[in-house]
């Protein structure tokens, strides 16, 4: 799908995201007090209006820190320590690939310039210097430098968009899912509530069985659909208080099938997965389920994880054919399940974690359903 951005990247360029280079700051570090003057002398020549200036080695990692210069002019000889150890110190301080360092060299040190080149400086001037050389090389450094800078801040920008935009689609997605579900609950005889507790028992159980948090709550809004295919199921079926004679069994097992039809086969994960549950929450660990009659690791775990967790919130509710169970009863109909409704391990899981499960049960109780 297109993205359309209201970025407009030609007035961000315009707009202060090219750095004036003359507003540029520059660190000049040597520890010979006359060199720190007459740089400071040529860049102020140059109209350079943010230089900063220490003859102590040990500062520059600190200054760099508080300052992010976009130029270290660096002398290589220095007391206590080397322009090589601060160049190295510098690697692991600025945050990118780009190190913005000119490094003074004294004449002939070729393999000193060799060195500092290859550690990513990027470039050296020779003491004693002309002061044209001088402003053409830091001016060229500072292109650099700042073209750089502007580049990560174009990135940064860009993905802070798309993440906004990903976010807004997702949560669209999410929106349309849970009115499709709305749908689904108005034609059944199931409750909001009904697929409330479901959905949100579903999320613990994948969140516990260590799916993740993205899979967990990508679960808590694709089960909600698991019975969206009820829309279509003739009333006369559907709503039928007393038993379903064999044919409108056969009527009714259709409902996962034509949920899965109405989801449709978009490849996003959050449809996706409430295509999955709603084609496959009436499958049984045994392969004695429907639609398909699949089996054991063959259905998907999102739908092992829906089957349980809609039959227990449905024997543990009152339906207006029959009483909610005790939770004691609806515990021993589980276990005796394991193994032939249920994954075994689904059913252990599952009730290790009843008391929370109840607590969900308890906090989305029955209430006259609200498009909300
Ligand atoms: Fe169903
Ligand atoms: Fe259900």
């Amino acid at each position: 799908m297109a993205v359309d951005f209201d970025l407009d990247l030609t007035d961000l360029i315009m707009s202060g995201h090219l750095i004036d280079i003359r507003a540029a700051k520059i660190l000049i570090v040597d520890d010979d007090p006359l060199i720190v003057d007459v740089l400071s002398v040529v860049l102020k020549e140059g109209e350079y209006q943010n230089i900063f200036s220490t003859g102590d080695p040990y500062q520059v990692i600190p200054l760099y820190k508080e300052h992010r210069f976009d130029l270290i002019i660096l002398d290589i000889q220095m007391p206590g320590m080397s322009g090589i150890k601060i160049l190295q110190q510098l690697q692991k301080v600025v945050k990118s690939s780009f190190l913005p360092v000119v490094v003074l060299t004294a004449h002939g040190d070729q393999k000193i310039r060799k060195q500092v080149l290859g550690m990513g400086a990027k470039d050296f001037i020779t003491k004693p210097f002309e002061h044209w050389e001088i402003l053409l090389r830091i001016q060229n450094a500072l292109h650099a430098s700042l073209y750089h800078k502007q580049q990560v801040s174009l990135k940064d920008l860009l993905e802070g968009e798309i993440q906004k935009r990903t976010k807004e689609i997702l949560e669209t997605q999410f929106e349309i899912v849970h009115r499709l579900a709305v749908a689904g609950e108005m034609r059944d005889n199931e409750t909001g509530a009904h697929v409330q507790r479901m959905s949100h028992i579903c999320s613990l159980l994948s969140r516990k069985r260590g799916l993740g948090s993205e899979f967990s709550k990508l679960m808590l809004y694709a089960s909600a659909m698991h019975d969206v295919g009820k829309i279509g199921i003739p009333d006369s079926i559907l709503l039928k208080s007393k038993g379903l004679s064999p044919e409108e069994w056969l009527v009714m097992q259709q409902h996962p099938n034509i949920g899965a039809r109405i989801i449709g086969n978009h490849s996003s994960k959050l449809i996706s997965l409430a295509r999955e549950i709603a084609l496959c929450h009436h499958e049984k660990w045994d392969g004695s389920g429907y639609p398909n009659g699949i089996s054991g690791n063959q259905i998907p775990v999102s739908a092992r994880i829906a089957a349980i967790s809609d039959v227990f919130d449905a024997l543990t509710s009152d339906r207006p054919y029959k009483q909610a169970w005790a939770i004691e009863e609806v515990v021993e109909t589980l276990q005796a399940e394991s193994g032939k409704h249920f994954e075994p391990v689904m059913v252990e899981l599952f009730l290790e974690n009843l008391a929370e499960i109840i607590e969900i049960k308890d906090r989305y109780i029955d209430h006259e359903f609200h498009l909300t």
